[in-house]
């Protein structure tokens, strides 16, 4: 089709099916620029989701011993240099999911006494947290639906959504309107994680679109001085709006990785609606 062809096609057309056409456009330009950076997201073993499911509900109630079967389920092996020695083997493998298990499991553990009815993650990557949440809350209740977003496919999320009616995992970006029109289609909502813009202008955004729909907001890496904005827009919500939230932390760090970086890493907080 010749480019003058082209503009009267595209002139024809409806304006919101325009739109449509230019921000689906802009998220596959934004997708392809991510892949270019950090690599594509990387299919998962579901197959250790089996120690969740079979572990006892008292093992998973207790943060010690939830903490001793997380890296069982496989850990995430980008910035290398961030995981403490004892986690090593466990890098690379399984469900590839980028979380600390000292701060993980009693991140878990207070979920399990919430509630929890739905869950949504903004920034799946590989999709492990995703896939691990959804399960562990399960042993609690059900599990009425759970979305999964990111930038870029996830193939492992791919094959568990297709395993499981409830669970949907989109490639789209926070900021777009499919994603808006999702969490409104969706609310209200019991769970949501913050994990991907980890700019202050991107987090703060989430933020401000899950707010108003969400009765627990979860942050990662709010004790992470590699990306500080995270860490910025937690502390205004849990100094600025103690009226709204009771906050809770979840940031114990692994010695040996301080003493070698220096710094404060990951974090989990929890935003609890009062
Ligand atoms: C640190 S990783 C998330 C790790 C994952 N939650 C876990 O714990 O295993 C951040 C992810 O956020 C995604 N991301 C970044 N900006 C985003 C945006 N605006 N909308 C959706 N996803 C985004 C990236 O593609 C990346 O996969």
């Amino acid at each position: 089709m010749t480019s003058a062809w082209r503009s009267a096609v595209k002139s024809a057309l409806p304006r919101p099916v325009r739109e449509a056409v230019v921000r689906r456009r802009a998220d596959a330009r934004r997708a392809r620029e991510h892949v270019e950076l950090y690599g594509a997201n990387r299919d998962i073993d579901l197959e250790p989701l089996a120690l969740l499911r079979d572990a006892p509900l008292e093992d998973l109630r207790d943060p010690e011993r939830l903490a001793e079967l997380l890296p069982r389920l496989g850990l995430n092996d980008e910035a290398d240099e961030t995981w403490p020695e004892a986690l090593r083997p466990s890098l690379g493998r399984g469900l590839l999911h980028w979380q600390y298990p000292v701060q993980f499991a009693p991140y878990l553990a207070e979920l399990s006494k919430h509630g929890i009815g739905n869950y949504l993650e903004i920034g799946t990557r590989h999709g492990g947290t995703f896939a691990i949440t959804v399960e562990y809350l399960r042993r609690f209740g059900t599990i009425d639906w759970a979305v999964g977003l990111d930038l870029m496919p996830a193939p492992g999320l791919a094959r568990y959504a297709a395993q499981h009616r409830e669970v949907e995992h989109v490639t789209a970006d926070s900021r777009s309107a499919t994603f808006r029109k999702i969490v409104e289609q969706r609310a209200p909502i019991d769970l949501a994680l913050i994990d991907g813009d980890h700019s202050e202008i991107g987090c703060r955004a989430d933020f401000e679109l899950l707010a108003p729909h969400a009765r627990i907001l979860a942050f990662h890496d709010i004790a992470n001085e590699m990306v500080p904005g995270v860490g910025a827009v937690w502390r205004e919500i849990r100094d600025g709006m103690a009226d709204r939230y009771t906050c809770l932390e979840f940031i114990d760090q692994y010695p040996d990785v301080h003493a070698r970086t220096g710094q404060g890493l990951l974090g989990l907080g929890l935003a609890i609606r009062r």
